[in-house]
């Protein structure tokens, strides 16, 4: 990889990405049941029913797993807390196990000169909750509140920066839209909730670690790009809807105060009552914002058919295991756009960039880094103020309804033995980011 640390601006950080979930072993440790643990328990949710219960059992292996994100001469990790683990039944009492973890990872990282960067949120919601509603709930905010309250409690003098939670389009929109996530729900008035009340959640919680004193505060949005499937004026017009769900809605209520109308338009009739004087919460001051970011897709109008009437057209070009399409030029033409529509001076990271493969040597994984740190490049040349990029993912993880097929780690994890092999692509970022 032919870079140096020279080669992006002065201060500027690079990381690793997991979630708790995907990676700790969610049957240790005293953590609660979660969505997940019954969504991927129901045929047809998850390749072969594969569930977080051992995962890469970082749970027991955390030091090891530290050493290497130390070995790769990361400056940053971004890590989340699995609310189950800290409060089994979502409310009420902790756990006393799952807040010594956290503990334990925080100094862990501190003690290796890696900054700790929270996500409070990435999608095992507690089980108790899911069956109260979950996110559809209007008293998400609250629960939300009292849990941020707990973790930041104990951890929030430690930490770098904080987000609530990690790509709130997959909370409201793949999860309760399109189904293919936890709870697995296809029902419009349920998206319509999910999105709002994600949003007035991280407002809150945003509130609650602002007023115990944390700095460095953001939100982490996954971002993908929509490309006309043809010049058509519905095919445009598609696409644009596409957009306004997948990117707009969730920029336009933290930065503009607004939904877009494209997608008021489908949902405007189901939002919760008086979702209008939320937005003051929602708007709660930030510090930075992340952008994960993966591919784009290719976007057709579907005639006839209701709200949003849009369908993935064939990709073109090469695509990932995950069969999504490589194309990193997306990822400047983001960072410029939110800088330039949303955001303005704010620090943005790519919280998440990476490919899923099985190839060893992982050249192909190399390269996918390689042009996506150019398209950051790109976007720092056109004034966007960014300021670190993160690699999902420091190693081989429960990739959620794809279970444990697809590979996304800079390290290897043999599911049989658990054992860790740092891949090619470890080696060739640990050359430059070690110096
Ligand atoms: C993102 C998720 C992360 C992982 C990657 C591949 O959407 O945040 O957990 O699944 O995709």
């Amino acid at each position: 990889m032919d870079f140096t640390r020279a080669d992006f601006p002065d201060g500027f950080r690079f990381g690793v990405a997991t979630s708790a979930y995907q990676i700790e072993g969610h049957q240790f440790g005293g953590a609660g049941q979660t969505h997940w643990d019954s969504f991927a328990a129901t045929p047809g949710n998850v390749v072969r029913f594969e569930n977080g219960a051992v995962a890469c059992d970082h749970y027991h292996r955390m030091d090891e797993d530290l050493d290497l994100i130390q070995g790769l001469g990361a400056d940053v990790y971004r890590f989340s807390t699995s609310w189950a683990r800290v409060m089994p039944e979502g409310t009420g009492a902790a756990n006393a196990e799952g807040l010594d973890f956290y503990d334990r990872l925080v100094d862990g990282l501190l003690a290796r000169g890696i900054s700790p960067a929270l996500t409070l949120y990435h999608w095992e919601l507690p089980q108790a909750l899911a069956d109260k509603g979950g996110w559809r709930n209007a008293d998400m905010p609250d629960w939300f509140a009292d849990y941020t309250e707990t973790i930041i409690g104990r951890i929030g003098d430690r930490i770098w920066s904080a987000a609530p939670i990690n790509e709130p389009w997959c909370v409201g929109w793949l999860s309760h839209f399109d189904g293919h996530h936890a709870p697995g729900l296809r029902d419009i008035r349920a998206t319509a909730r999910a999105m709002h009340h994600v949003l007035v959640s991280h407002g809150r919680a945003t509130q609650v670690m602002k007023a115990m004193g944390v700095g460095n505060l953001g939100a982490v949005c996954n971002m993908e790009w929509a490309t006309p499937a043809s010049d058509a004026p519905e095919d445009i017009a598609a696409a644009r809807r596409y957009d306004a769900i997948y990117n707009r809605f969730f920029m336009g209520g933290l930065f503009k105060g607004a939904y877009p109308d494209d997608v008021l338009e489908g949902l405007e009739p189901h939002l919760p009552h008086g979702w209008q004087d939320d937005f003051p919460v929602i708007q709660s001051p930030l510090d930075w914002v992340g952008v994960n970011y993966y591919t784009r897709k290719r976007i057709a109008a579907v005639e006839g058919a209701p709200w949003p009437a849009y369908a993935e057209a064939p990709t073109e070009g090469p695509t990932t295991d995950m069969g999504w399409e490589i194309y990193p030029d997306a990822l400047c033409d983001f960072l410029t756009r939110t800088a330039r529509e949303y955001t303005g001076d704010l620090p943005l990271f790519v919280t998440e960039n990476g490919m899923a493969s099985g190839a060893a040597p992982d050249e192909d994984r190399i390269q996918y880094l390689a042009e996506h740190l150019m398209a950051v490049r790109a976007a720092v040349a056109d004034g966007a103020p960014v300021a670190g990029y993160f690699v999902w993912s420091l190693m081989d993880n429960y990739e959620w309804a794809l279970g444990y097929e697809k590979r996304f780690g800079l390290v290897h994890v043999d599911f049989e033995t658990l054992a860790r092999t740092p891949k090619a692509s470890y080696h060739a970022l640990a050359d430059w980011w070690r110096r």
